[in-house]
């Protein structure tokens, strides 16, 4: 899979792209990436990239030709079907979005910058606008940089086991059950009972249940779209029964 990041600052991608499992899946040739800085395609001799809104009102918002034309450049070289611009305005990224991205071969992520970017460049690339959450960074990068994460783990052999990425908090839509590592028991704080039982029915009962109660307590909402069986049904009765009391 092939990311092309469109960014000011391509040199904020040196640490996240060259450490531990992304520089491992880039080694192995199973993820590519090519940072382009979008002020090289600036039209003026001062390799402007920004300038004031139209209407008035603070900050500055990013210009349509350079960038439509760092698109352009990129799609004259590759397949690229989808553009995705980084926004807190847009659609939320999940877990759903993260596995469609990864059926991808190549990818455009437009870091979004300042006050916004010319509405021009989503209407003549097709960008889909795509935000980290309904909270404001100082600008795209380190979205792009989640979206890059959460889609090149789910490449086929980018994880070590393929199990990992499926038993993850998401893959049911529900969060994750508690972990526990050696050793069993610290300052007086004991490993549940059962994951030291060697009985792999039971410790599967018991992490489905933890999972379905952390999804209760942190976020119902995704109760609506999760996976549940009619025993996974049973205790959520069981747990609002509880609150109730
Ligand atoms: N740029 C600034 N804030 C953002 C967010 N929440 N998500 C994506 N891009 C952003």
């Amino acid at each position: 899979m092939k990311f092309h990041i469109l960014t000011l600052f391509p040199a904020m991608f040196d640490g996240p792209l060259t450490e531990s499992i992304l520089r491992r899946a880039v080694e192995s040739g199973l993820v590519e990436f090519s940072l382009h800085n979008i002020r090289d395609h600036a039209v003026d001799r001062h390799h402007t990239t920004d300038d004031a809104p139209y209407g008035g009102g603070a900050g500055m918002v990013m210009k349509v030709e350079p960038l439509v034309a760092c698109i352009e450049a990129v799609r004259e070289k590759s397949s690229v079907v989808r553009v995705i611009l980084t926004t807190p305005r847009g659609k939320p990224l999940d877990q759903q979005l993260a596995r469609e991205l990864a059926r991808e071969e190549e990818l455009v992520i437009i870091c979004g910058r300042y006050e916004g970017v010319d509405e021009r460049v989503r209407e003549l690339t097709g960008a889909e606008e795509v935000s980290l959450g309904d909270f404001v960074l100082t600008g795209g990068e380190i979205a792009a940089m989640a979206i890059v994460d959460a889609v090149s783990r789910l490449v086929p052999g980018v994880l070590g086991s393929e199990e990992s990425a499926e038993a993850d908090s998401f893959s049911d839509g529900l969060l994750e059950y508690p972990q526990y590592t050696r050793p069993a028991e610290f300052r007086g704080l004991q490993v549940p009972e059962v994951l030291l039982s060697g009985n792999h029915l039971e410790i599967a009962r018991w992490r489905r249940r933890r999972a379905v109660e952390k999804t209760f307590r942190e976020r119902p909402d995704l109760l609506a779209t999760a996976h549940l069986s009619a025993e996974d049904r049973k205790y959520l009765e069981e747990l609002a029964e509880a609150i109730q009391r």
